[in-house]
């Protein structure tokens, strides 16, 4: 770990750790992952390489579209629970994993300064960037707020968090970004959140529920074709990661609800039979026409049954609160024995 930050007042209340052993394995791991998923069949790639910075951005263009219902619902539930949140916690540290810019997180801040708790926020981000602009923005706009922004992926940052500065702590997962995780790392990401938190901690889930796929699927192909080239961004990163030739504009975006698994399938489908090269992987995979590459899977869950599975691993849901379509959850829980 190498601490970066801590020169003027709001650089004061900063400090931004890059975690290099995540660094490291980032590094060493470059490329194998998309050789293993584009060697296989079905093929496949990782969700992580959507999101360089023009992937980042199309996400925040897909959080504002009107078919994505997400965020907005999301926003609205904690807007008016996070008072409630701010009760049953008291004072505590705010860990959140995938901060981006932190938006939502500016309304649980609020909530624990109404009633003068201490604010001490921990971001984790695998963007350094993003972290400290947001980091920047919120010290300006909360003058006793400090931040401890991690740089690296939330396994990482979980295992190597320093020891509490308040008496209690919030790990904070909110977004359903639970939900691109298939089952068995579900388990593991639930796993260690239960070895990170201390007996009486918190964790708060924010889950999308399951509905129509009348409303599911124009959330994940909207009018406007953002989520498309959100989709196709993800060649464009590999060809500038990897010396690539992806031609986007033979493959299209498909996304679709399987109902079976209870999950949206985000797929990247060859227009045509084709050859492509990964030059610095050595690779070269050939596509038949239709052919289609896995990019994402984003689970709709059920209240009851996630309420078991986080039981399962000791993280108890203590309140939850869901919006009046009941299309999206937000479950605060606590670690108990
Ligand atoms: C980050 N995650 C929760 C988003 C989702 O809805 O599964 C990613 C996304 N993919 C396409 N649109 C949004």
């Amino acid at each position: 770990m190498s601490v970066l930050n801590t020169v003027n007042s709001i650089e004061q209340r900063l400090q931004i750790e890059r975690l290099s052993e995540a660094t490291k394995m980032v590094a060493a791991n470059a490329g194998s992952d998309v050789v293993r998923g584009l060697t296989q069949k079905p093929k496949s790639l990782p969700p992580c390489y959507f999101y360089d910075d023009q992937g980042s951005e199309l996400f925040e263009r897909i959080c504002e579209l009107p078919e994505y219902y997400l965020t907005r619902t999301e926003t609205s539930i904690l807007q008016q629970c996070a008072g409630a949140i701010a009760q049953i916690t008291g004072a505590c540290e705010l860990v959140e994993l995938g901060s981006g810019n932190s938006a939502k997180t500016r309304i649980l801040l609020d909530a624990y300064q109404q009633l003068s708790y201490p604010l001490y926020y921990l971001p984790i981000d695998v963007s350094a960037g993003i972290l400290e602009s947001s980091a920047k923005q919120l010290l300006q706009e909360y003058p006793e707020l400090r931040v401890h922004a991690l740089a690296g992926t939330y396994e990482v940052a979980l295992a190597q968090l320093t020891p509490k500065q308040l008496s209690s702590r919030m790990i904070c997962f909110i977004g359903s970004t639970l939900g691109n995780l298939n089952p068995q790392e579900c388990d593991a990401f639930l796993s260690q959140i239960r070895n990170t938190l201390q007996m009486g901690e918190y964790f708060l889930l924010g889950i999308d529920l399951q509905k129509p796929k009348e409303v599911l699927e124009p959330a994940y192909d909207d009018s406007q074709g953002v989520t498309a080239a959100f989709n196709l961004n993800m060649l464009e990163h590999l060809n500038r990661s990897f010396a690539g030739d992806f031609d986007t504009t033979q493959f299209a975006h498909w996304a679709f609800y399987n109902e079976t698994q209870q999950q949206i399938e985000m797929h990247l489908k060859s227009k045509r039979s084709q050859t492509v090269q990964l030059q610095s992987l050595n690779l070269t995979i050939h596509f038949d026409q239709g052919e289609t590459i896995l990019t994402e899977i984003s689970r709709k869950f059920n209240l009851n049954t996630i309420q078991q599975q986080l039981s399962a691993f000791d993280l108890i849901p203590i309140q939850t609160w869901t919006d009046a379509n009941q299309w999206f959850g937000l479950l605060l829980c606590q670690l108990q024995a």
